[in-house]
């Protein structure tokens, strides 16, 4: 666990969402999936919008997973092109508005494009620090747990002290310097963690919510939050 920012005030720092729901939500409208995921996008806006007035200071996304390559090449393909979008179309203002982004999962298989438009990004907003974005993407908690204890068996290999530890292998994981998410957040009626920040997680409050993602709005995630602030975390301690 990252102690450094282990504290439990009301609202929770970090929210990671598992934003889930877009296929079914375009289905019954009679609508390509696609058009879910595109109306995903706007509540990706509105959310991100919205946590600096909730208090929010860290959000991660969970936007497409290892598994997600087992889809059809159209609703993968779609997919990388709303990332693109996203990245092409919200650059300037997120580095305006202060915003820190990171992206988070194996880049190798992603094409040198959004590879490339990621990393501009990230370098663009690295000196941000009011609010921090996250976005998962050929993201999996087993995966990145499997590179990071590759990583860190490099490390003990080479030699030097370093001992192994969580903190050692925590060096080695995507979100090493993030906070661990206090509150994770998945849409759709859906109670599964589905290979999500599988480390991180340990000790995060869970809200399940009904709505699919492109039906959840600054007022849901604000309920999300209310939801969190009555509840005790004690991290494996007594009452
Ligand atoms: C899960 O719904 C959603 C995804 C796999 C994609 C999430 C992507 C977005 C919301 C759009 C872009 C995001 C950013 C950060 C720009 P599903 O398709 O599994 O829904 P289903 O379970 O109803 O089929």
């Amino acid at each position: 666990m990252n102690d450094e920012f282990q504290d439990c005030p009301d609202t929770p720092g970090h929210v990671a969402i598992i934003m889930d729901g877009n296929g079914r939500w375009a289905t019954r409208r009679g609508l390509s999936r696609l058009a879910g995921h595109k109306r995903g996008v706007e509540r990706v806006r509105e959310i991100v919008r919205a946590c600096p007035d909730l208090g929010v200071r860290w959000l991660t996304l969970f936007a497409f997973s290892t598994e997600n390559w087992k889809r059809s090449e159209a609703e993968v393909n779609g997919l990388m092109r709303l990332f693109k979008r996203y990245i092409r179309k919200e650059a300037a203002k997120l580095v305006e508005e202060g915003v820190r982004v990171r992206f988070i999962g194996g880049r190798g298989r992603l094409d040198s494009e959004l590879q490339a438009l990621m990393a501009t990004l990230e370098t663009a907003t690295a000196g941000n620090d009011r609010f921090n974005l996250t976005v998962a993407i050929n993201y999996g908690g087993r995966d990145e747990l499997v590179r990071a204890a590759a990583a860190l068996a490099e490390e003990l290999r080479a030699g030097g002290s370093t001992p192994c530890d969580e903190a050692a292998l925590e060096r080695h994981l995507d979100t090493s310097g993030l906070p661990d998410p206090d509150l994770v957040i998945r849409t759709s009626g859906e109670y599964r963690v589905s290979n999500f920040l599988l480390w991180q997680s340990a000790y995060s409050e869970f809200a399940f919510v009904e709505k699919c993602w492109p039906d959840f709005t600054a007022d849901d995630f604000a309920d999300c939050l209310a939801g969190y602030g009555v509840r005790e975390r004690r991290f494996g301690k007594a009452i």
